[in-house]
């Protein structure tokens, strides 16, 4: 059932952990709107990159939403957001914002200081996000107009098209 939308949502950020790992991608395809995305979220995510990456709850203890990220570790300087997702039944109340704002947060606290993402061209609620994030889509050699948006394209494969996004990670101060 879904909450009233005017009502802020209280969450809680947490670490996932391995244990999480079945409940995430049972909901994966669906959050991406039948798409076929559990392949990006094999177990080892919740193996060996949980130290950066969070999930947000509601009070009671619904899951509000998930970003797996690290920081590069051939470039301590580079973070990078693997997938990021919110409950349909919670998008648009910050869910995202928050847990962006926790992981840039977190990792400009240990060093870094850019941050990226990829998402497919098609993905116009994706790359309204990430602009209201701050970010900028990456243009110059290799780019091309696809879909509207500056994107590489065959960046993962053949038709695999993707735009990139960066901005910078502000040191604590
Ligand atoms: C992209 C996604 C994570 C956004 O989550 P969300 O919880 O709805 O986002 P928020 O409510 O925190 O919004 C944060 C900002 O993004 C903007 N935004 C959110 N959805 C948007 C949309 N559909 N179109 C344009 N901008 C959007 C908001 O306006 C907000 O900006 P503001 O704070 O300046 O008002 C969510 O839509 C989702 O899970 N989509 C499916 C998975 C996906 O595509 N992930 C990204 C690729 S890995």
């Amino acid at each position: 059932m879904s909450l009233p939308s005017g009502v802020p949502l209280e969450l809680r950020l947490r670490r996932p952990m391995e244990a999480d790992h079945p409940r995430l991608v049972a909901i994966v395809d669906d959050w991406w709107g039948g798409r076929r995305l559990h392949d990006l979220l094999p177990r080892l995510w919740l193996q060996f990159f949980t130290g950066t990456s969070w999930i947000a709850e509601t009070r009671d203890g619904r899951l509000a939403g998930f970003l797996i990220g690290f920081i590069s570790p051939d470039d301590p300087t580079l973070a990078y957001i693997h997938m990021v997702a919110s409950n349909p039944e919670l998008r648009k109340r910050a869910v995202g914002r928050a847990m962006y704002e926790a992981f840039l947060q977190d990792v400009a606290g240990r060093g870094a200081r850019q941050a990226k993402a990829i998402t497919w061209a098609g993905n116009t609620v994706s790359i309204g996000f990430h602009l209201a994030m701050g970010f900028q889509i990456v243009e110059g050699p290799g780019t091309r107009q696809i879909m509207g948006v500056t994107a590489f394209p065959d960046y993962e494969y053949p038709g695999e098209d993707r735009v990139v996004f960066v901005r910078g990670v502000r040191p604590p101060s």
